[in-house]
């Protein structure tokens, strides 16, 4: 039986060529980059190239790009950083409902050391609302963080609007883009990006490693302590060949970007028309105008989400119920409940496929027809 691997916002594998450049990493430059001798210069010029192709990948400036383990911790940075660092200004932060758990624990615990939080709810598709936006900010409001792709249903957020709409605010405007980074085209300055996250494991690169975007004059403080390593924003010695790695599978995707994004959504419409053909009845959650073309969350009525994922699973199908950390609990997606409402009979029935390398047309009418024969046994 062929596996077919359609969790891709869980994590994706990593591209071939970039296993290559990190064991030529590892076997080549041990150096510790802030060492002045001939490795540690060696290692210091592949960290400073690796941040040259990620600042260039999103327009900003090299010191802009402070290297971190990953989505997660970029976040923590992002919030907490400016939450410490502006509370003179004001103690509120806006984000969203529907933000991933890097995100709204990190609020949670900022609401418990004196932080006021807003989170903004979003509609039946999952997007918020710019009128929203602009009723919840006030003249204490330090941080707006509003995710720019939802990783359970793919929503896109009008991130450009928001972007303008805090030019002449005092808040910095913090976007996630784990998920959107790699497929969407992305330009900080244009959109009016104040810090932004990104993980590498996303986009075919290692995991433990990503990066947070934070414009030069955004005043933030360390959230790890140590070395002055990344300017003194971020301690500790570089994961030299992770950051490398990382750099080549920005490098792969910057070119296979249009190519990958045209055909995830062929693999979605083709994935849907199947379902139909076979006769299946299912809905998708979200809007397809304001989808990213790798994620497609349908819910199937009368379907009990904990036994479909199993009876996937053992029919060798990789989906997930959401985000991968509330995956195998048993608490209704948080997205879901923000879109529908806690009664909604979708919580229960809903399933994400996510595409990624690796992926054919031919597993995906497979997949269809691997999920029409599971659905029929279910019913
Ligand atoms: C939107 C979003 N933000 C943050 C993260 C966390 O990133 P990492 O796994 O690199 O810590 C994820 C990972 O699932 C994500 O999808």
């Amino acid at each position: 039986m062929e596996r077919i691997y359609v969790d891709h916002a869980a994590t994706s594998p990593m591209h071939p060529m970039v296993i290559d450049a990190m064991i030529h990493e590892m076997n080549e430059t041990f150096g510790n980059p802030s060492s002045i001798h001939f490795f540690g210069r060696q290692a210091r010029q592949k960290i400073d190239e690796s941040r040259r192709i990620c600042s260039e990948s999103i327009g900003a400036k090299v010191n802009e790009i402070i290297f971190t383990s990953g989505g997660t911790e970029s976040d923590n940075l992002a919030l907490r950083g400016v939450a410490f660092s502006n509370k003179q200004k004001g103690k509120h932060i806006i984000t969203t409902m529907i933000e991933h758990h890097a995100i709204l624990n990190t609020c949670k615990v900022l609401e418990k050391e004196g932080f006021e939080v807003t989170y903004l709810p979003v509609d039946e598709s999952g997007r918020i609302s710019i009128e929203d936006v602009k009723k919840a900010l006030r003249d204490d409001t330090i941080l707006v963080s509003i995710m720019m792709v939802n990783n359970e249903v793919g929503t896109v957020q009008p991130i450009k609007e928001i972007g303008d709409l805090l030019k002449d605010h005092q808040a910095y405007f913090h976007t996630d883009a784990v998920q959107a980074y790699g497929l969407l085209p992305i330009n900080v300055y244009e959109m009016g990006i104040d810090l932004m996250s990104v993980s590498s494991h996303k986009i075919n690169g290692p995991k433990g490693v990503g990066f947070l975007f934070a414009k030069e004059s955004v005043v933030f403080s360390p959230q790890v302590f140590g070395g002055e390593q990344e300017r003194k924003r971020r301690a500790g010695t570089e994961n030299v060949p992770g950051i490398v790695g990382f750099a080549t599978a920005i490098q792969i995707i910057k070119q296979e970007r249009e190519e990958r994004s045209t055909s995830y959504l062929a693999y979605r419409t083709l994935l849907m028309d199947e379902l139909s053909n076979e006769q299946i009845e299912f809905e998708m959650n979200g809007n397809s105008t304001y989808l990213a073309p790798h994620v497609i969350n349908l819910s199937f009525k009368g379907i009990s989400i904990e036994s479909f994922l199993v009876n996937l699973d053992l029919s060798g199908i990789a989906a997930s119920s959401g985000s991968a950390c509330t995956a195998g609990s048993i608490d209704p997606s948080h997205v879901l409940v923000a879109m529908f409402g806690k009664g909604s009979e979708k919580l229960r029935s809903s399933v994400r496929f996510s595409f990624g390398l690796g992926n054919t047309e031919e597993q995906i009418k497979e997949l269809a027809i691997r999920v029409a024969t599971i659905v029929r046994r279910l019913k």
